[in-house]
């Protein structure tokens, strides 16, 4: 059913059917990547989650594997086996999850084969008993978990009412028996507005502490997913310094400009030293519409995080996704005057990478998945903002609001800036996968889903919006399916 439905992606990682929603337990052992997820393999709704697991040599094609949790029939995870993160413990791959009974969620820990596939749930879930008395939290679960100094540290994700989103942080010599040293972070969400694109929640899931080092020095990165009363909002992060007990922020800086549809990341270091991130692409279309489809949810592309020289996050799609690029068609030298679109690409699974220069107070118009009569079309706006020297921004605009003729699917507009490069010029990645888009504008990435109706909604077109709008430097690429049929060797078929 799944794969007769014209928006399910074919180069993303998306459920063999069933609902996907979190990565989890990201890690590389013995050079497989591991991808678990938060999953129901029953129905395209989030019920029950399973941790589902699939794996990859190569970060493009993947292998389902066995379910590799289940909520227990009794117990702490009888409701569920929610996010988590697995961790090397002397040789023991240990999974640290969120256990779900009832409305509470409280740490549970389970043990693996050497080959991830068979994990046993240790005899004293939950972990910890209970949250931290004395706090007025709004919820207590998804965790990160690090070895400092000879013992673990976690951090759970919660919320402080009246306050806002935090991070608790624990510690352990066994992952087993945990004392809580405090919070790590309080956000100011609670009383802010929270319309805000940038608001911090009232609760954060999927808390994640990293270190990075990059061209301006050393750097400590807080990833959370800004949450409240059961609504998803968006991912962030706060730059800064983890100093003991706390983290001290001196920054606070949107993930992806798409809001919700890159949401709940988690990130891991592969063995080439990188930081490998993954995010859940959620549904822009009636929970009703999945349910008929057979599946919800798609895993964007592994995004390659660095630190930029200004202090910020850069994401691009591992490079290993370029395998995938078949029919390369050179843009390079093409130019476009005010209001001549020029068409550049055709198709619904692409690659298309450009670097364009724009001249000053220039825009350009990009559009996607568009119709030849443009009944349905999908617009990136840029637009070289001349601000002063230094500050200079790009601005970015995603208009989805023809996006379908679907009626129920989502038209927001996605909005928010990126770095200006040195050289002036525009970096630009879009990549193209049916409902799936992830676009990156100079490192700043955009996450979004488009539900086109017509089967001829594959028109890429560039146009000058005032100003003329060169292409230095471009190609496009068709997109191989990831899924082959009948290629076991290759990634299973889907
Ligand atoms: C984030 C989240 C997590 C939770 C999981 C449940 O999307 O709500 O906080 O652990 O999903 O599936």
């Amino acid at each position: 059913r799944a794969d007769t439905d014209p928006h399910r992606p074919r180069f993303h990682f998306v459920p063999p059917s069933g609902w996907l929603n979190d990565p989890n337990g990201l890690t590389q052992r013995d050079g497989v990547y591991h991808l678990f997820y938060q999953h129901n393999p029953e129905a395209a709704v989030h019920h029950r989650i399973s941790w589902g697991h699939a794996t990859s040599r190569d970060l493009v094609h993947w292998q389902d594997e066995p379910v590799a949790l289940v909520p227990g029939d009794s117990g702490p995870d009888v409701d569920g086996c929610w996010s988590g993160v697995l961790v090397d413990d002397g040789g023991v791959p240990t999974i640290v999850y969120s256990g779900r009974h009832g409305e509470r969620e409280l740490p549970c820990v389970a043990t693996g084969s050497d080959d991830l596939r068979a994990w046993t749930k240790d005899p004293r879930n939950p972990v910890v008993a209970a949250p931290p008395a004395g706090l007025d939290l709004v919820a207590f679960r998804d965790h990160s978990v690090w070895r400092e100094g000879g013992r673990w540290r976690q951090l759970i994700g919660s919320g402080i009412r009246g306050r806002g989103g935090t991070a608790l942080l624990y510690e352990s010599v066994d992952l087993r028996s945990w004392d809580y040293v405090g919070p790590l972070l309080v956000g100011t969400g609670a009383t802010d507005d929270r319309s805000r694109p940038d608001w911090t929640g009232t609760m954060w899931e999927c808390v994640e502490l990293f270190g990075l080092q990059g061209g301006s020095g050393a750097r400590d990165v807080l990833v959370f997913s800004a949450w409240d009363e059961g609504q998803t909002h968006h991912a962030l992060y706060f730059t800064g310094e983890y100093v003991g007990d706390t983290f001290v922020p001196d920054g606070t800086h949107r993930l992806d400009l798409g809001g919700r549809y890159f949401y709940a990341p988690q990130s891991f270091t592969d063995d080439a030293g990188r930081r490998v991130m993954f995010g859940w692409l959620q549904e822009g279309r009636p929970d009703a519409a999945a349910v008929a489809a057979g599946w919800s949810g798609v895993m964007s592309l592994p995004r390659v995080v660095t630190l930029a020289e200004d202090g910020g996050l850069r994401l691009a799609p591992a490079p290993e996704i370029a395998d995938l690029r078949r029919d390369r068609v050179t843009l390079t030298g093409r130019e476009m005057l005010a209001g001549e679109p020029a068409a550049l690409a055709s198709g619904d699974q692409l690659d298309v990478e450009l670097l364009i220069a724009l001249e000053p107070g220039a825009s350009a118009r990009l559009v996607l998945r568009a119709t030849p009569d443009a009944s349905e079309e999908t617009v990136l706006e840029i637009a070289r903002e001349t601000r002063g020297r230094g500050d200079a921004r790009v601005r970015i605009r995603l208009d989805r609001s023809r996006s379908s003729l679907d009626p129920a699917a989502d038209r927001g507009e996605l909005t928010g800036d990126a770095p200006a490069r040195a050289d002036g010029l525009v970096h630009l990645r879009l990549l193209v996968d049916r409902s799936a888009l992830e676009l990156f504008v100079n490192g700043q990435a955009l996450t979004a889903r488009v539900y086109p109706t017509r089967a001829d909604a594959v028109a890429v077109r560039l146009a000058a919006t005032g100003g003329r709008v060169r292409i230095e430097d471009g190609a496009a690429w068709r997109m191989e399916d990831a899924w082959q049929a009948g290629a076991p060797d290759e990634g299973a078929s889907r």
